[in-house]
């Protein structure tokens, strides 16, 4: 019996009933075997770069007797996908420069996508930023807390909309909720980037001046 987790049923709750579906780093294919089997979607692509990965996938589709469901596919992101086959895209458990290049890297299939979740590990903020910027809004986002690490889940749609810095930052529907999970989620991204700042090499400017940048806005928000 495959356990799934809290974090996952929240990114499976996010997807469309019949939505055409690519999971990009599907590892295990957890999730696509539970969209299928809960019946939100009945087809879905499941994609890794791993080919252990796809292995273990490979054994829990036929393990779950899903194997006309789900189309596993090994290879890069979007590079494996033809067009017009999905209009929905899951993005999770991948940091935000992997999860960035991967849609930077497969511009030209985003033409026929209206949605993308994302469960990025790191930086939201930038994953707000980038999403907005190639003509995606917020459409909705969530808070999941499980093993004591807390995952913001985020729902973009086709669509303009301007936001705020601080709503770019922590998330607009995050803020209007403002959970007591979403304190605490604050408090554990400030410890996280303070934590990060003592472990990444100076050389790394970049990435030590992204994580700065988000770690100042954070602290502006937090001491409000
Ligand atoms: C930490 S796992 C996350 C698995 C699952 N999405 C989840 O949220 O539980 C990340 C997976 O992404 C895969 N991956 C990394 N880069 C990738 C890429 N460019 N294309 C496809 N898969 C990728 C890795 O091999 C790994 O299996």
């Amino acid at each position: 019996m495959i356990k799934v987790s809290l974090r996952l049923k929240a990114i499976a709750d996010y997807i469309e009933k019949n939505a055409k579906v690519i999971d990009i780093g599907c590892d295990h294919a957890l999730l696509a075997i539970m969209l299928v089997k809960s019946k939100i979607v009945n087809k879905v692509i499941a994609v890794d770069i791993s080919r252990g990965a796809i292995n273990q996938a490979q054994k829990n589709i036929e393990q779950a007797k899903l194997e006309s469901k789900i189309a596993l596919r090994l290879g890069n992101g979007l590079f494996c996908l033809a067009s017009g086959e999905v209009d929905t895209i899951v993005l999770a458990g991948l940091g935000h420069h992997k999860i960035i290049s991967i849609l930077k890297e497969g511009k030209s299939k985003l033409k026929e996508i209206n949605h993308i979740v994302i469960q990025s590990n790191t930086n939201p903020l930038l994953i707000r930023k980038y999403l907005c910027q190639i003509g995606f809004y917020i459409e909705k986002e969530k808070l999941v807390s499980e093993k004591d690490i807390i995952y913001p889940i985020i729902s973009f749609k086709r669509g303009k909309q301007k936001y705020t810095k601080k709503e770019l930052i922590l998330g607009p529907h995050l803020i209007k909720e403002n959970s007591p999970l979403f304190k605490q989620f604050i408090k554990k991204e400030i410890a996280k980037q303070k934590q990060l700042l003592l472990v990444i090499p100076f050389q790394y400017i970049h990435k030590r001046r992204q994580i700065k940048n988000y770690l100042k806005n954070l602290q502006v928000v937090n001491d409000k």
